[in-house]
């Protein structure tokens, strides 16, 4: 049996669960032993991922579950709405699955993040499982319960937090992510760096060449140190009262990005990717870090294959955005910047500061 990799998330009120990462999970019987007794199983998952894994994973389940659905949504970003909850719901309430059910969210962050918010809504929460196949579902979306769905004002602003049962993480299925989705997932691994492992992100630098030709045990140690660092600050902070919103590094104007161009005209990761440059930019405006770093992560965003170089959509609109942030309070935006290598913290900045890097990167 290859080797496995275990991560344990420790929260409150008996909910720890694992994040198993490895090759083969899929198709071992203990990925899928031991959770929660049920009679049905639901697979959800997407037109692309279903022809590649749902079938494997169906069989899989068959040996535990006496019947097992398959629920398959429209891909893309631009589908993480109302009308896709509504069809895992019309399923659950069509067939009249009961409260026991097993929801296993199959895909990349989209069909995680809707599963999960099916699975906090249906009945007022039934059990799920992450089954997640990209890069940046492995290292983020998969783990620690934030669930949602988009609105067109603002992005992931409808949602729950609700933690799955357990987190499958078979380094495998990254075989047959397009390159532009394994690079995008690298945005999300490089992210842990700066703000919580300064020797991480040292060894991205040194190992990006090996993640991107995909060598499985470097893969594997950057989905374990990224799930190790996300589980340490979930378990510190579930629901965001303030530590964990340091994993938002990036994601103000990588949010307002994504809205502001239509969601899917970026990937998530592409996003953020941006926005982190424009966040070190801002740290160092503030005096919080030397030019050195900026340059430092730009440097290995952009040999990551990631943009540097945000869209212009004026400032006006960049600021309408980033106030529909969830981090906004009392109508000032507020970043996650670095204040030192491996440490991060929320700052509210004042407009001005923000239309300065914005117009300093070609976006106002
Ligand atoms: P995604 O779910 O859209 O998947 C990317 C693409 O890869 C899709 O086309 C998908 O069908 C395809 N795909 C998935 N697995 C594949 C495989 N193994 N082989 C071939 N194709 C495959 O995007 P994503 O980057 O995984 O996730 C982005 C989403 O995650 C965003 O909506 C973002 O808001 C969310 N997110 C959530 C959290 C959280 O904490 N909940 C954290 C980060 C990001
Ligand atoms: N991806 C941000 C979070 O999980 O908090």
């Amino acid at each position: 049996m290859p080797a496995t990799d275990t991560v344990r998330i420790q929260l409150p009120d008996h909910r720890n669960y694992d994040i198993r990462i490895g090759s083969g999970l899929l198709d071992q019987p203990a990925s899928w032993q031991g959770l929660p007794k049920a009679a049905v199983a639901v697979i959800v998952t997407n037109d692309t991922v279903a022809p590649l894994y749902a079938e494997r994973l169906r069989e899989r389940l068959q040996a535990v579950y006496t019947r097992v659905d398959l629920v398959v949504l429209p891909d893309g970003e631009q589908h993480k709405d109302w009308a896709s909850l509504n069809r895992i719901c019309d399923h659950l309430l069509g067939e009249a699955l009961d409260r026991k059910t097993v929801l296993f969210a199959l895909g990349g962050g989209v069909i995680g993040d809707m599963t999960g918010f099916a699975a906090a809504i249906y009945m007022r929460g039934v059990p799920f499982v992450q089954v997640p196949t990209t890069l940046l579902a492995q290292v983020d979306s998969s783990v620690g319960g934030k669930t949602a769905i988009n609105h067109p004002l603002g992005k992931n602003m409808l949602g729950a937090f609700y933690q799955p049962e357990r987190v499958i993480a078979d380094l495998d299925t990254l075989d047959s992510l397009p390159e532009r989705e394994l690079r995008a997932g690298l945005a999300e691994v490089i992210k842990y760096g700066p703000i919580a492992d300064a020797g991480f992100l040292c060894w991205i630098e040194d190992n990006l060449g090996a993640l991107l030709a995909r060598d499985k045990a470097v893969l594997g140690y950057a989905v374990r140190r990224s799930c190790e660092i996300k589980a340490d600050v979930v378990g510190q902070d579930e629901r965001e009262q303030g530590l964990r919103a340091i994993l938002n590094f990036g994601h103000t104007i990588g949010h307002a990005i994504e809205a502001g161009l239509g969601y899917g005209a970026w990937l998530h990761g592409e996003a953020v990717a941006c926005g982190m440059v424009l966040a070190a930019d801002l740290s160092q405006r503030l005096g919080l870090m030397p030019a050195g770093f900026v340059e430092r992560l730009r440097a290995l965003i952009e040999r990551a294959g990631l943009p540097v170089q945000p869209p212009r959509l004026g400032a006006e609109r960049y600021l309408q955005l980033m106030r529909v942030d969830k981090k906004a309070e009392a109508g000032a935006i507020r970043f996650v910047l670095i204040e030192a290598l491996g440490q991060a913290g929320l700052h509210a900045v004042p407009d001005a500061l923000i239309v300065e890097t914005l117009t300093a990167h070609g976006a106002a």
